[in-house]
């Protein structure tokens, strides 16, 4: 782990930043959170996330809060609680069936609607069909599905009948879907023939088909017939409608621990191999409920909410899934990409659905910005009245444009900062209580504490950087790595003794908001996703061609970082064949990882900069794919090195 706090985010973000928004006054009066929270959460910690778990409803109340046995948590001991009847039973029992819960608009324009009736019916066939399947609790379960509803039916009926999801993002290859199936040896997996991208039926079941030969745990794969395309059926396969359609529509559920496992979702580490973060039940539920409730400052009964976050990545967990549906929200889901057929469509929804509060991305905020502020102004985006960001720092500018021309400087923005780990979000403005500022998460919600330290752990105080560090365990946080402990607490509890280390660099500025500063790690943010350095290095290493690869993440305009590769040939490779190869790494990558893990940039060149003991200075290798002079070199190997690389490059460099 380099101990430079990436420099090329920090400089960026530390500018002087003046401006604070304060919310207006009619938004004060309604928000739902209120100082009273801090409050209550500064006198009894334990207490305030009591009062939290008490929003839900338990088959049976737990008999101690907080088990902390470093690093290991268990939270709510003795509750038993069921997640889909949280989301679903409760609103039908509570008469709030005819509520509903998601707009789904395919990408073609086919539509439908699902009340919290519908989908409690639909997701009771679900678990009805699963349980004819042979899938018990305690079985895991793998999704691989677009964005679609039977996404979150299919993650629900698990949850209903306790077993463990394991959501694989559309995006991933099947050699990735192999690698996450194995690690938590899946009885099932759930896909589709396809999904709508960019005006095309894109296939999905050939990547099952193909990783199935390799995942020996898998014994069905259950088919949504999503596009009618031709696909290939084999023995192991059924059809969703002809096995769940004929289920009954009643489901009877049973109650499971408070830290029965919900779910695993696979992210990159700094190493080549994924990590299967577990998250439990009722820690879990009880803090994505409340982070969406106050974060988002929901009004069940009026709020439409959209969140375009994909089901495959946490925030579709907690914030489209769980949080929402926990607190009875309307929800709009889309499948498709931004731009199909026009640049309008995400505008011309929140117009359709009269989308009163939007979460997304820092990446999509820069790509609207890039292509006009004609798009979202042909719409009437009145109806917002709450913006939000999440997966990478904001960038001011980014922040500005988005207060101003898709929020009509009215609305409030929460940046809010988590991960993966987290479960939930912990830093972030409070809508109806935070003056924000521009690029700042501000500061951590009420019952979490975090610290910004230096190498010695010390707080570093208003006005310095460091690190960000978790020092009390919250409700929502990882209960491990999936058949990893030690790499568990190697991981986020070694490197700050007894201290949750998030693997990002923060600064807190003059009055002590909280500026986040991006990874510290091996770890590259593209486009919000989270993609290791090791795992595009070993990707690309697995090609016949390639001796040896340095991967960096390189500042982008539009997607955070880019990924650049630097490889040296095996010998006998011709480097003028440059372009071939090139495109064949990159298409390597693709089929390796998946089409987000593709380098925007690959490098040929002779020699790597390393240190005496062998290690490659990948701060060096960032300053050339960032075209900065090359910082201090005075550890390497061979002084001549950079000059070596720079020099080399004109001929080995490729974009498009
Ligand atoms: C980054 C996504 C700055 C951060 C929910 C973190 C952010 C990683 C923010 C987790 C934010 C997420 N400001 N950086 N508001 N939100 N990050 O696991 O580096 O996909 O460690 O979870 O994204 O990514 P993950």
């Amino acid at each position: 782990m380099s101990n430079d706090i990436s420099p090329e985010i920090s400089i960026d973000n530390l500018g002087h930043e003046d401006r604070h928004f304060a919310p207006s006054p009619e938004f004060v009066a309604q928000a739902n959170a209120t100082p009273a929270l801090f409050e209550a959460a500064k006198a009894d910690r334990l207490k305030f996330w009591e009062d939290q778990a008490s929003q839900l409803a338990w088959d049976k109340k737990w008999s101690q809060v907080l088990d902390w046995q470093l690093p290991f948590a268990k939270w709510f001991i003795g509750g038993k609680i069921n997640a889909a009847y949280n989301c679903l039973d409760r609103h039908v029992l509570e008469g709030r069936a005819d509520r509903v819960a998601y707009y789904f608009e395919g990408e073609p324009g086919d539509t439908k609607v699902y009340t919290y009736g519908d989908m409690l019916k639909e997701v009771s066939k679900a678990a009805n069909a699963l349980t004819e399947i042979g899938i018990k609790s305690g079985d895991r379960v793998a999704i691989y599905l677009p964005m679609i509803p039977e996404a979150a039916i299919a993650m629900l009926a698990c949850a209903r009948i306790g077993a463990a999801h394991s959501v694989v993002f559309g995006g991933f290859s099947a050699d990735s879907l192999v690698a996450r199936i194995n690690d938590a040896q899946a009885k099932l997996v759930i896909t589709s023939d396809g999904g709508y991208r960019r005006g095309a039926a894109m296939a999905l079941k050939p990547a099952v088909d193909e990783a199935v030969k390799s995942t020996p745990t898998v014994e069905n794969v259950l088919v949504v017939k999503r596009t009618g395309q031709e696909t290939a059926f084999g023995a192991k396969d059924i059809w969703w409608h002809e096995i769940v359609d004929r289920q009954s529509d009643k489901h009877e559920c049973e109650f499971f621990d408070s830290e029965h496992p919900l779910f695993i979702l696979y992210t990159s580490g700094t190493t080549a191999k994924p990590k299967g973060i577990l998250h439990t039940t009722g820690g879990y539920l009880t803090q994505t409920a409340f982070s969406h409730k106050m974060v988002f400052d929901i009004k069940a009964e009026k709020d439409v909410y959209w969140c375009t976050a994909d089901i495959g990545w946490i925030t579709g967990h907690s914030y489209v899934v769980y949080g929402p549906m926990i607190n009875g929200t309307t929800q709009v889901m889309y499948e498709g990409t931004p731009d199909t057929p026009s640049k309008a469509r995400v505008f011309q929804l929140i117009e359709k659905y009269k989308v009163s509060i939007l979460y997304t991305a820092p990446t999509l905020i820069r790509t609207w910005m890039k292509w006009g502020v004609e798009f979202p102004n042909s719409c009437d985006l009145t109806s917002l009245r709450l913006l939000g960001s999440v997966g990478e720092p904001i960038n001011p500018e980014a922040w500005m444009w988005y207060r101003e021309v898709i929020g009509g400087n009215r609305c409030p923005i929460v940046d809010t900062w988590w991960q993966t780990e987290t479960g939930a979000i912990l830093i972030s403005p409070l809508p109806g209580i935070t003056h924000t500022k521009p690029g700042s998460a501000m500061g951590t919600l009420p019952g979490i504490v975090a610290k910004v330290i230096d190498d010695e752990e010390r707080e570093v105080g208003n006005g310095g950087a460091g690190y960000l560090a978790l020092t009390e365990p919250w409700p929502s946080m990882l209960r491990g790595i999936w058949g990893e402990p030690e790499r568990y607490a190697e991981t986020y509890w070694s490197r700050f003794a007894g201290k949750y280390f998030a693997g990002d660099g923060a600064k807190l500025d003059d009055e002590g908001a909280i500026w986040l500063l991006g990874r510290v790690d091996d770890v590259m943010n593209v486009s919000g996703h989270r993609i290791s350095t090791t795992e595009v290095e070993s990707a690309l290493v697995s090609h016949p061609a390639v001796a040896e690869a340095a991967v960096v993440g390189a500042k982008d305009e539009m997607t955070g970082q880019g990924i650049v590769a630097f490889v040296i040939l095996r010998g006998g490779i011709e480097h003028h064949e440059g372009e071939v190869l090139n495109k064949e790494l990159r298409d390597h990558v693709a089929k390796e990882i998946g089409p987000i893990a593709k380098p925007r940039q690959i490098l040929v060149v002779n020699e790597l900069p390393k240190t005496r003991s062998g290690k490659i200075m990948r701060r060096l290798l960032r300053d050339v794919a960032e075209n900065r002079e090359t910082g201090d070199a005075t550890t390497l190997a061979d002084p001549n090195i950079m000059k070596l690389i720079r020099e080399g490059l004109n001929s080995g460099k490729s974009e498009d």
